[in-house]
């Protein structure tokens, strides 16, 4: 009796040590498995295709504002950045559409689109761009940012190529 008794808490202790065993594995595993799951958010991950909105929801002449993160991993580090912009419609052609990122060229603070202003406002240093992203006012030394390189998807979202940097 005593003999089973030592061999199942023998075994006991070898299913325990196994299963703490492979929860360490898989703790020390885990940048290996987002490395397999996600290489866009690997350093070799950079880029990627963004979505940023249906087509149809893009009015005419309306700049249609859009924001996403991207996280990096390195190592046991995550940082997470924002980006965002506005997709200004000129026609029915997905590709004739204009995106511009809200970065201000000045020292980097975010731009807002002011129906009343008819520009994009920077709150910083009180810069003004148009519709199209062309300096108006303030210290900004050259137009919005374009991201040049957008397609749309069979469901008509749009996606725009980001690059980082
Ligand atoms: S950061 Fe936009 S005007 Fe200075």
């Amino acid at each position: 009796m005593s003999g089973s008794h030592e061999l199942s808490r023998r075994d006991f202790i070898k299913v325990t040590t196994g299963i703490i065993g492979g929860l360490i594995g898989a703790v020390v595993g885990l940048p290996a498995v987002y490395y397999l799951i996600d290489p866009a958010l690997q350093a070799g991950g950079k880029e990627a295709w963004i979505p940023i909105g249906k087509f149809e929801d893009m009015q005419l002449d309306k700049p249609y504002s859009f924001s996403f993160t991207r996280v990096q991993v390195n190592g046991w580090e995550r940082t997470a950045s924002s980006f965002g912009g506005y997709a200004v419609r000129k026609s029915d052609k997905p590709e004739e559409l204009l995106i511009l990122n809200s970065r201000c060229t000045h020292l980097a603070c975010t731009v807002n689109w002011n129906e009343a202003a008819n520009g994009y406002l920077c709150p910083c240093h009180d810069a003004k761009f148009s519709k199209e992203g062309e300096v108006l006012d303030g210290p900004p030394p050259r137009p919005l940012d374009v991201y040049d390189e957008h397609r749309i998807t069979e469901d008509g979202i749009i996606e725009i190529f980001f690059k980082e940097g």
